[in-house]
């Protein structure tokens, strides 16, 4: 792995609810600077529980009770996000660490142009830029995901599905972050988009250099596009190693079977997605 841009130890999460429930239980892991981490995991292992408390979006009733949350910027300083100020914690969210939420190409506000809504985030995050400065970083990101700039006058339910979900990856980009976490960004479409999309993250994560955390149950999935792949089981990691290592030893039994129940996963893994992308970087 490269140098870290994230490190994550024993992070444990509550649901302080009448029965608590540990959702996350004293999680470590680190991101590498530049690299794609995969996390899988069966629906309610706590994905999504963790990412919203490495960026602390967590909400009542859900409480961190112990670890830590540590960013690495690149001038060697160390941040700890736990610590963070309400007022600093926003500023860093966006141009240091964004989220795709999940399901989230159905939150664009639907009675505003998507140009609009660039426009918008760009006003909130990025005070100092002229209104021509916003209009061309918003042609620009929208562009570089795969969607005609002239798309910024369309309304959401002009758009397909998979214009949508590239429009909330472009929003998310539009800082230039370190770190996009992307929580089952692509699950809702079909499979030719899915693909085309990905392919697009892990070319635009070649051009650009951010980490990206990838979640998603789909695990043969991320054996195409991940550098590492981190498994979740009922709220601990219980693997994380190279995308190679995990399909051709997974140590885990639940990863076994995960694995098993794709029978078609055999041979050497598949390179739709990662053409061009070399294997030093999951060394
Ligand atoms: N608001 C809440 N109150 C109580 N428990 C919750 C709450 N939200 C989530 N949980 C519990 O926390 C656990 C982890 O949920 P989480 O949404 O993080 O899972 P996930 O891995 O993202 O699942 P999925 O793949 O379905 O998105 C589950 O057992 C869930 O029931
Ligand atoms: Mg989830």
């Amino acid at each position: 792995m490269r140098s870290p841009v994230l490190t994550v130890e024993n992070l444990t999460v509550v649901y302080e609810t009448e029965q608590p429930v540990t959702a996350v239980r004293s999680a470590s892991l680190q991101l590498g600077r530049g690299e794609i981490l995969g996390l899988a995991g069966e629906s309610g292992c706590g994905k999504t529980t963790l990412a919203y408390a490495v960026n602390r979006l967590h909400q009542p009733p859900a409480r961190i009770t112990g670890g830590s949350v540590v960013f690495h910027d690149r001038d060697g300083g160390d941040i700890d996000l736990l610590a963070l100020k309400d007022e600093a914690l926003r500023r860093f969210r966006w141009s240091q660490l964004s989220m795709v939420f999940q399901g989230a190409m159905n939150s664009l506000n639907p009675v505003r142009t998507i140009g609009y809504q660039l426009d918008d985030t760009l006003k909130a995050h990025a005070p100092e830029m002229s209104r021509a400065e916003r209009r061309a970083r918003s042609r620009e990101v929208l562009e570089r995901v795969g969607v005609d700039a002239v798309r910024l006058r369309s309304y959401p339910h002009e758009l397909s599905g998979g214009m949508r979900q590239r429009t909330m990856i472009a929003m998310a980009m539009l800082l230039q972050p370190q770190i996009m976490i992307m929580d089952e960004p692509t699950t809702a479409l079909d499979v030719v988009v899915q693909r085309e999309i990905l392919r697009e993250i892990v070319r635009l994560r070649d051009e650009l250099d951010f980490a990206v955390v990838f979640i998603t149950h789909d695990l043969p999935l991320l054996l195409e596009i991940a550098d590492r792949i981190a498994v979740m089981y009922r709220g601990e990691i219980v693997e994380l190693d190279t995308a190679e290592q995990v399909h051709r030893a997974a140590k885990h039994p639940y990863t076994r079977k995960l694995l098993e129940s794709f029978p078609s996963l055999t041979g050497d893994r598949g390179d739709f997605v990662r053409h061009g992308h070399g294997e030093e970087r999951s060394a």
